[in-house]
Protein backbone atom coordinates (compact mmCIF):
# COMPACT_ATOMS: atom_id res chain seq x y z
CA UNK A 1 0.00 0.00 0.00
CA UNK A 2 1.51 3.58 -1.19
CA UNK A 3 1.57 5.57 2.39
CA UNK A 4 0.34 9.07 1.23
CA UNK A 5 1.76 11.88 2.98
CA UNK A 6 1.09 15.95 2.97
CA UNK A 7 4.00 18.08 2.77
CA UNK A 8 2.91 21.39 4.18
CA UNK A 9 6.52 24.08 4.30
CA UNK A 10 4.62 26.80 6.00
CA UNK A 11 6.83 30.27 6.29
CA UNK A 12 9.99 31.17 7.11
CA UNK A 13 12.79 28.35 7.28
CA UNK A 14 10.18 26.07 6.15
CA UNK A 15 10.19 25.62 3.14
CA UNK A 16 14.21 25.33 3.22
CA UNK A 17 14.18 22.52 5.89
CA UNK A 18 11.13 20.96 4.81
CA UNK A 19 12.62 20.77 1.17
CA UNK A 20 15.91 18.86 2.89
CA UNK A 21 13.71 16.37 4.55
CA UNK A 22 12.11 15.49 0.79
CA UNK A 23 15.58 14.49 -0.41
CA UNK A 24 15.82 12.09 2.87
CA UNK A 25 12.23 11.09 1.53
CA UNK A 26 12.89 10.23 -1.73
CA UNK A 27 16.21 8.97 -1.17
CA UNK A 28 14.15 6.12 1.06
CA UNK A 29 11.90 5.78 -2.09
CA UNK A 30 14.78 4.91 -4.66
CA UNK A 31 17.12 3.48 -2.70
CA UNK A 32 15.47 1.60 0.10
CA UNK A 33 11.83 0.44 -1.13
CA UNK A 34 9.68 3.12 0.26
CA UNK A 35 6.68 3.23 -1.28
CA UNK A 36 5.14 6.64 -0.50
CA UNK A 37 3.88 9.63 -2.60
CA UNK A 38 3.51 12.63 -1.70
CA UNK A 39 1.49 16.51 -2.12
CA UNK A 40 2.38 19.77 -0.91
CA UNK A 41 0.10 22.24 0.10
CA UNK A 42 0.72 25.71 1.30
CA UNK A 43 -0.08 26.82 4.94
CA UNK A 44 0.44 29.71 7.46
CA UNK A 45 1.73 33.16 6.29
CA UNK A 46 2.48 31.93 2.41
CA UNK A 47 -1.53 30.42 2.66
CA UNK A 48 -3.65 33.45 3.73
CA UNK A 49 -0.85 35.45 1.17
CA UNK A 50 -2.56 33.51 -1.61
CA UNK A 51 -5.90 32.83 -0.82
CA UNK A 52 -6.71 34.84 1.93
CA UNK A 53 -7.00 31.93 4.94
CA UNK A 54 -3.72 30.02 6.81
CA UNK A 55 -5.29 26.85 6.61
CA UNK A 56 -7.42 26.88 3.20
CA UNK A 57 -10.32 24.04 2.73
CA UNK A 58 -7.76 22.19 0.21
CA UNK A 59 -5.14 22.05 2.45
CA UNK A 60 -7.22 20.50 5.33
CA UNK A 61 -8.58 18.15 2.89
CA UNK A 62 -4.85 17.17 1.79
CA UNK A 63 -4.29 16.46 5.51
CA UNK A 64 -7.57 15.09 5.92
CA UNK A 65 -6.74 11.67 3.63
CA UNK A 66 -3.23 11.47 4.40
CA UNK A 67 -1.51 9.00 6.45
CA UNK A 68 0.65 11.51 8.03
CA UNK A 69 1.23 15.29 7.19
CA UNK A 70 5.22 16.77 7.29
CA UNK A 71 4.91 20.37 8.67
CA UNK A 72 7.63 22.90 8.36
CA UNK A 73 6.59 25.81 10.48
CA UNK A 74 4.57 28.76 10.44
CA UNK A 75 4.12 32.85 11.07
CA UNK A 76 6.70 35.63 11.15
CA UNK A 77 6.71 39.67 11.34
CA UNK A 78 4.96 40.01 8.30
CA UNK A 79 1.53 38.49 9.43
CA UNK A 80 1.86 39.48 12.89
CA UNK A 81 -0.84 42.64 12.58
CA UNK A 82 -3.40 40.34 11.61
CA UNK A 83 -6.33 39.64 13.07
CA UNK A 84 -6.69 36.55 15.31
CA UNK A 85 -8.82 34.48 13.09
CA UNK A 86 -6.30 34.62 10.36
CA UNK A 87 -3.78 34.31 11.96
CA UNK A 88 -0.87 31.81 10.81
CA UNK A 89 -0.79 29.64 14.10
CA UNK A 90 -4.50 29.31 14.21
CA UNK A 91 -3.69 27.14 10.85
CA UNK A 92 -1.87 24.51 14.05
CA UNK A 93 -4.56 24.68 16.31
CA UNK A 94 -7.06 24.22 13.05
CA UNK A 95 -5.08 21.25 12.11
CA UNK A 96 -4.66 19.38 15.11
CA UNK A 97 -8.30 19.91 16.64
CA UNK A 98 -9.60 18.77 12.62
CA UNK A 99 -7.19 15.71 12.20
CA UNK A 100 -7.99 14.91 16.43
CA UNK A 101 -4.55 14.45 17.06
CA UNK A 102 -4.16 13.65 20.99
CA UNK A 103 -1.23 12.42 21.53
CA UNK A 104 1.82 14.79 21.37
CA UNK A 105 5.39 13.16 21.50
CA UNK A 106 8.52 15.01 22.14
CA UNK A 107 11.67 13.19 22.59
CA UNK A 108 14.50 15.15 24.10
CA UNK A 109 17.57 13.42 22.95
CA UNK A 110 21.15 14.09 23.73
CA UNK A 111 23.45 13.24 21.04
CA UNK A 112 27.22 12.46 22.94
CA UNK A 113 28.99 14.92 20.50
CA UNK A 114 26.67 17.79 21.64
CA UNK A 115 26.71 17.19 24.94
CA UNK A 116 28.92 20.45 25.83
CA UNK A 117 25.57 22.61 24.64
CA UNK A 118 23.02 21.83 27.10
CA UNK A 119 23.03 24.82 29.71
CA UNK A 120 23.67 21.81 32.68
CA UNK A 121 27.08 19.64 33.09
CA UNK A 122 27.57 17.32 30.13
CA UNK A 123 27.82 15.14 32.65
CA UNK A 124 24.54 15.25 33.56
CA UNK A 125 22.75 15.09 30.94
CA UNK A 126 25.06 12.41 28.66
CA UNK A 127 23.09 9.42 27.51
CA UNK A 128 19.49 11.19 28.25
CA UNK A 129 16.90 9.96 26.01
CA UNK A 130 13.29 10.69 26.90
CA UNK A 131 10.09 10.46 24.99
CA UNK A 132 7.66 13.39 26.71
CA UNK A 133 4.39 11.48 26.02
CA UNK A 134 1.64 15.01 26.16
CA UNK A 135 -2.04 14.73 26.17
CA UNK A 136 -3.10 17.08 23.34
CA UNK A 137 -6.66 17.91 23.08
CA UNK A 138 -7.82 17.90 26.45
CA UNK A 139 -7.69 18.87 30.32
CA UNK A 140 -7.37 22.53 31.50
CA UNK A 141 -7.23 24.40 27.84
CA UNK A 142 -10.33 23.42 26.87
CA UNK A 143 -12.11 22.04 29.89
CA UNK A 144 -15.77 23.77 30.73
CA UNK A 145 -16.49 26.57 32.12
CA UNK A 146 -14.00 29.23 31.43
CA UNK A 147 -13.79 32.61 30.89
CA UNK A 148 -13.97 35.50 33.17
CA UNK A 149 -17.16 37.17 34.64
CA UNK A 150 -18.27 40.23 36.62
CA UNK A 151 -19.33 39.31 40.03
CA UNK A 152 -22.33 41.57 41.72
CA UNK A 153 -19.93 43.15 44.05
CA UNK A 154 -18.15 44.14 41.25
CA UNK A 155 -14.95 41.86 41.22
CA UNK A 156 -13.83 39.89 38.46
CA UNK A 157 -13.06 35.98 38.32
CA UNK A 158 -10.80 34.79 36.32
CA UNK A 159 -12.12 30.23 35.35
CA UNK A 160 -9.84 27.30 33.39
CA UNK A 161 -11.42 23.49 34.48
CA UNK A 162 -9.15 20.52 34.57
CA UNK A 163 -11.36 18.29 33.10
CA UNK A 164 -10.79 14.63 31.68
CA UNK A 165 -12.69 11.71 31.35
CA UNK A 166 -11.69 8.25 31.35
CA UNK A 167 -11.81 7.66 28.07
CA UNK A 168 -9.21 10.44 27.05
CA UNK A 169 -7.19 9.13 29.81
CA UNK A 170 -7.49 5.38 28.54
CA UNK A 171 -5.90 6.73 25.17
CA UNK A 172 -3.05 8.34 25.84
CA UNK A 173 -1.73 5.88 28.45
CA UNK A 174 -2.19 3.52 25.91
CA UNK A 175 -0.14 5.23 23.24
CA UNK A 176 2.68 5.77 26.42
CA UNK A 177 2.54 2.46 27.00
CA UNK A 178 2.91 1.24 23.49
CA UNK A 179 5.70 3.74 22.86
CA UNK A 180 7.32 2.15 26.19
CA UNK A 181 7.45 -1.50 24.80
CA UNK A 182 9.59 -0.40 21.92
CA UNK A 183 12.03 1.58 24.44
CA UNK A 184 13.42 0.57 28.14
CA UNK A 185 9.82 -0.64 28.73
CA UNK A 186 9.63 2.15 31.57
CA UNK A 187 6.94 4.59 32.01
CA UNK A 188 6.51 7.48 34.18
CA UNK A 189 2.96 8.83 34.55
CA UNK A 190 3.14 12.52 35.82
CA UNK A 191 0.03 13.90 38.08
CA UNK A 192 -0.98 16.59 40.98
CA UNK A 193 -3.26 13.51 42.65
CA UNK A 194 -2.15 14.73 46.10
CA UNK A 195 -4.24 17.76 45.21
CA UNK A 196 -6.57 17.44 42.34
CA UNK A 197 -8.94 14.61 42.06
CA UNK A 198 -9.13 14.83 38.22
CA UNK A 199 -5.80 13.66 38.02
CA UNK A 200 -6.25 11.55 40.98
CA UNK A 201 -8.36 10.08 38.37
CA UNK A 202 -5.69 10.04 36.14
CA UNK A 203 -3.36 7.81 38.27
CA UNK A 204 -6.08 5.38 38.43
CA UNK A 205 -7.01 4.96 35.08
CA UNK A 206 -3.57 4.91 33.87
CA UNK A 207 -2.92 2.54 36.67
CA UNK A 208 -5.85 0.27 35.43
CA UNK A 209 -4.46 0.30 31.62
CA UNK A 210 -0.92 -0.47 32.67
CA UNK A 211 -1.87 -3.55 34.98
CA UNK A 212 -4.90 -5.38 32.23
CA UNK A 213 -3.13 -4.45 29.04
CA UNK A 214 0.33 -3.66 29.95
CA UNK A 215 1.81 -6.09 32.59
CA UNK A 216 5.50 -6.15 30.99
CA UNK A 217 6.06 -2.35 30.89
CA UNK A 218 7.07 -1.29 34.48
CA UNK A 219 4.61 2.29 35.61
CA UNK A 220 5.59 4.70 38.29
CA UNK A 221 4.30 7.89 39.42
CA UNK A 222 5.77 11.24 40.27
CA UNK A 223 3.96 14.41 41.12
CA UNK A 224 4.37 17.17 38.84
CA UNK A 225 6.49 19.51 40.94
CA UNK A 226 8.97 16.87 41.74
CA UNK A 227 9.16 15.72 38.11
CA UNK A 228 9.96 19.33 37.05
CA UNK A 229 13.05 19.08 39.78
CA UNK A 230 13.99 15.39 39.20
CA UNK A 231 14.55 16.78 35.11
CA UNK A 232 17.19 19.07 35.92
CA UNK A 233 18.46 17.02 38.91
CA UNK A 234 18.72 13.58 37.24
CA UNK A 235 17.51 13.30 34.02
CA UNK A 236 18.94 9.83 33.25
CA UNK A 237 16.03 8.21 35.60
CA UNK A 238 13.07 9.11 33.01
CA UNK A 239 12.61 7.21 29.77
CA UNK A 240 8.58 7.73 28.66
CA UNK A 241 6.64 10.10 30.82
CA UNK A 242 3.20 10.33 29.74
CA UNK A 243 1.48 14.05 31.44
CA UNK A 244 -1.78 16.02 31.21
CA UNK A 245 -1.42 18.57 28.05
CA UNK A 246 -0.91 21.60 30.70
CA UNK A 247 2.05 19.37 32.70
CA UNK A 248 3.05 18.36 29.01
CA UNK A 249 3.31 21.55 27.68
CA UNK A 250 5.77 22.84 30.31
CA UNK A 251 7.66 19.87 31.21
CA UNK A 252 8.63 18.88 27.51
CA UNK A 253 9.83 22.50 27.04
CA UNK A 254 12.23 21.95 29.91
CA UNK A 255 13.09 18.49 28.68
CA UNK A 256 13.93 20.10 25.37
CA UNK A 257 16.21 22.71 26.74
CA UNK A 258 18.23 19.75 28.31
CA UNK A 259 19.85 19.10 25.00
CA UNK A 260 20.35 22.74 24.18
CA UNK A 261 19.56 22.80 20.50
CA UNK A 262 15.90 23.87 19.16
CA UNK A 263 17.18 22.42 15.52
CA UNK A 264 17.37 19.54 16.09
CA UNK A 265 14.58 18.34 18.27
CA UNK A 266 11.21 16.72 16.29
CA UNK A 267 7.82 16.05 16.92
CA UNK A 268 4.93 13.95 16.95
CA UNK A 269 1.01 14.41 17.20
CA UNK A 270 -1.08 11.50 16.09
CA UNK A 271 -4.72 10.39 16.54
CA UNK A 272 -6.38 7.08 17.42
CA UNK A 273 -5.99 6.04 13.34
CA UNK A 274 -2.21 6.38 13.88
CA UNK A 275 -2.38 8.82 11.58
CA UNK A 276 0.15 12.02 12.43
CA UNK A 277 1.91 15.06 12.27
CA UNK A 278 5.17 15.50 12.09
CA UNK A 279 7.35 18.89 12.85
CA UNK A 280 10.22 20.04 14.51
CA UNK A 281 9.02 22.01 17.69
CA UNK A 282 11.03 25.05 16.78
CA UNK A 283 8.88 28.41 14.73
CA UNK A 284 9.70 29.94 11.52
CA UNK A 285 12.88 31.63 12.51
CA UNK A 286 12.42 34.14 10.47
CA UNK A 287 15.86 36.36 11.43
CA UNK A 288 17.63 33.75 9.24
CA UNK A 289 14.97 32.65 6.90
CA UNK A 290 16.14 32.25 3.02
CA UNK A 291 20.42 32.55 4.23
CA UNK A 292 20.49 28.52 4.25
CA UNK A 293 21.52 28.98 7.83
CA UNK A 294 18.72 26.84 9.07
CA UNK A 295 19.33 23.36 10.46
CA UNK A 296 17.33 20.86 8.84
CA UNK A 297 17.64 17.72 11.47
CA UNK A 298 14.83 18.45 13.66
CA UNK A 299 12.85 18.36 10.24
CA UNK A 300 14.83 15.08 9.23
CA UNK A 301 14.31 13.61 12.81
CA UNK A 302 10.60 14.35 12.26
CA UNK A 303 10.40 12.38 8.67
CA UNK A 304 12.22 9.67 10.90
CA UNK A 305 9.43 9.61 13.53
CA UNK A 306 6.83 9.72 10.86
CA UNK A 307 8.23 6.37 9.65
CA UNK A 308 8.20 4.82 13.37
CA UNK A 309 4.66 6.49 14.23
CA UNK A 310 2.29 6.24 10.83
CA UNK A 311 3.91 4.74 8.60
CA UNK A 312 4.99 1.24 10.44
CA UNK A 313 8.70 1.64 9.22
CA UNK A 314 10.92 1.28 11.86
CA UNK A 315 13.70 0.07 10.18
CA UNK A 316 14.07 2.94 7.63
CA UNK A 317 13.30 4.95 11.20
CA UNK A 318 16.35 3.48 12.61
CA UNK A 319 18.23 4.28 9.20
CA UNK A 320 17.10 7.88 9.06
CA UNK A 321 18.52 8.43 13.12
CA UNK A 322 21.70 6.69 12.29
CA UNK A 323 22.35 9.10 9.30
CA UNK A 324 21.66 11.85 11.48
CA UNK A 325 24.21 10.11 14.18
CA UNK A 326 26.62 9.62 11.58
CA UNK A 327 26.64 13.57 10.16
CA UNK A 328 27.05 14.60 13.51
CA UNK A 329 29.99 12.03 14.41
CA UNK A 330 31.64 12.95 11.26
CA UNK A 331 31.60 16.70 12.87
CA UNK A 332 29.53 18.71 10.37
CA UNK A 333 27.92 21.12 11.77
CA UNK A 334 24.82 23.84 10.81
CA UNK A 335 26.36 27.70 12.25
CA UNK A 336 22.99 27.03 15.33
CA UNK A 337 24.75 23.88 16.68
CA UNK A 338 28.71 25.18 15.74
CA UNK A 339 31.07 25.59 19.05
CA UNK A 340 32.89 29.02 18.65
CA UNK A 341 35.40 29.21 15.67
CA UNK A 342 34.25 25.67 14.64
CA UNK A 343 33.05 25.56 10.31
CA UNK A 344 29.61 25.68 9.92
CA UNK A 345 28.02 23.92 6.56
CA UNK A 346 24.47 25.51 5.40
CA UNK A 347 21.26 24.01 5.19
CA UNK A 348 21.12 22.07 1.42
CA UNK A 349 24.68 20.76 2.44
CA UNK A 350 23.43 19.36 6.00
CA UNK A 351 20.60 18.01 3.94
CA UNK A 352 22.92 16.12 0.98
CA UNK A 353 25.01 15.15 4.04
CA UNK A 354 21.90 12.92 5.61
CA UNK A 355 21.52 11.53 2.05
CA UNK A 356 25.13 10.41 1.77
CA UNK A 357 24.95 8.80 5.32
CA UNK A 358 21.81 7.31 4.24
P1 LIG B 1 11.83 30.30 16.48
O1 LIG B 1 11.88 28.90 16.96
O2 LIG B 1 11.35 30.51 15.09
O3 LIG B 1 13.29 30.93 16.60
C1 LIG B 1 13.98 31.08 17.84
C2 LIG B 1 15.48 31.19 17.57
O4 LIG B 1 15.98 29.90 17.20
C3 LIG B 1 15.83 32.13 16.42
O5 LIG B 1 17.02 32.80 16.71
C4 LIG B 1 16.02 31.21 15.25
O6 LIG B 1 16.91 31.70 14.28
C5 LIG B 1 16.57 29.95 15.91
N1 LIG B 1 16.16 28.73 15.18
C6 LIG B 1 14.93 28.17 15.15
N2 LIG B 1 14.92 27.10 14.36
C7 LIG B 1 16.17 26.96 13.88
C8 LIG B 1 16.79 26.02 13.00
N3 LIG B 1 16.13 25.00 12.44
N4 LIG B 1 18.09 26.20 12.71
C9 LIG B 1 18.78 27.20 13.26
N5 LIG B 1 18.26 28.11 14.10
C10 LIG B 1 16.96 28.00 14.40
O7 LIG B 1 10.93 31.10 17.51
P2 LIG B 1 10.46 32.64 17.46
O8 LIG B 1 11.55 33.50 16.93
O9 LIG B 1 9.91 32.91 18.79
O10 LIG B 1 9.24 32.67 16.45
C11 LIG B 1 9.34 33.05 15.07
C12 LIG B 1 8.00 32.82 14.40
O11 LIG B 1 7.72 31.40 14.40
C13 LIG B 1 6.83 33.49 15.09
O12 LIG B 1 5.96 33.97 14.10
C14 LIG B 1 6.18 32.36 15.87
O13 LIG B 1 4.80 32.58 16.06
C15 LIG B 1 6.41 31.19 14.95
N6 LIG B 1 6.41 29.89 15.63
C16 LIG B 1 5.87 28.85 14.93
C17 LIG B 1 5.89 27.58 15.45
C18 LIG B 1 5.38 26.48 14.61
O14 LIG B 1 5.14 26.65 13.42
N7 LIG B 1 5.22 25.29 15.16
C19 LIG B 1 6.42 27.30 16.78
C20 LIG B 1 7.04 28.46 17.41
C21 LIG B 1 7.00 29.70 16.84
MG1 LIG C 1 4.95 25.24 24.77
Amino acid sequence: MTHKLAVLPGDGIGPDIVREACKVLETLRTNFGLDMAWEEAPVGGTAYDQSGHPLPEATLELARGADAVLLGAVGGPRWEALDYSVRPERALLALRKELDLFANLRPAKVFPELAGASALKPEVVAGIDIMVVRELTGGIYFGEPRGVEELPDGRRKGVNTLVYASDEIERIARVAFDIARKRSGRVCSIDKANVLESTELWREVVTDVGTREFPDVELSHMYVDNAAMQLVRAPGQFDVMVTTNMFGDILSDEASMLTGSIGLLPSASLNTEGAGMYEPIHGSAPDIAGTGKANPLATILSVGMMLRYSLDESELADRVERAVEKVLEDGLRTPDIAAEGEQAIGTAEMGDAVVAAL
